[in-house]
């Protein structure tokens, strides 16, 4: 798809068919956090892929997003980078979220989330951090674009 399509076409999905996603989409969705710049370079993300319905169940997280075939569990290292993890996350989840978008699978970017259980569930040691995590699959619904605000409203030319 267009680069300008995939940004356009990106909702956050919060209903998903029960069909599994293919290996080898999960993999080049994952390349694609791969290659993210970071902050000197310092790569300080992990991502655990959950399809386990059990453990999906057990994160604690809304019925609809465990629901999901794929569950991605987005972490940093913050000792790697205290000042960047959260910047370096951001743009590497994000790279996530448009490479699905591009191949037609549906997510929802997840913050508020029950950090300690899901460390406890996926034995995520100290100082690994969850961050954010989003559900994948393929969309059952097609939501409208949500409002944004204008251009004019948030850009400024020469001074603020
Ligand atoms: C940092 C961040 C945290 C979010 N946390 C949640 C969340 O906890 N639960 C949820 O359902 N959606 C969450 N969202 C999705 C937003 O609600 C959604 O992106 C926003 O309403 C715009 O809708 P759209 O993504 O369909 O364009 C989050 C999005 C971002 C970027």
């Amino acid at each position: 798809m267009d680069f300008t399509k995939v940004v356009e076409k990106r909702r956050s999905i919060r209903r998903y068919k029960p069909d599994p996603v293919p290996e080898d989409l999960i993999k080049e969705i994952l390349e694609s956090a791969r290659v993210a710049p970071s902050a000197s370079n310092r790569q300080p993300c992990h991502f655990i892929i959950v399809k386990d319905s059990e453990k999906k169940k057990a994160l604690g997280l809304r019925e609809w997003a465990a629901e999901a075939p794929v569950i991605i569990i987005g972490c940093t290292d913050s000792s790697l980078s205290p000042t960047w993890h959260l910047v370096d996350f951001a743009i590497a989840f994000e790279h996530i979220i448009l490479a699905a978008t591009n191949l037609g699978l549906g997510t929802c970017w997840q913050g508020r989330l029950e950090n300690e259980t899901i460390k406890k569930v996926l034995n995520i040691p100290d100082p690994i951090k969850v961050v954010a995590v989003t559900s994948l699959g393929y969309p059952a619904e097609s939501p409208e674009p949500k409002a944004r605000k204008a251009l004019s409203e948030m850009v400024h030319y020469e001074e603020f």
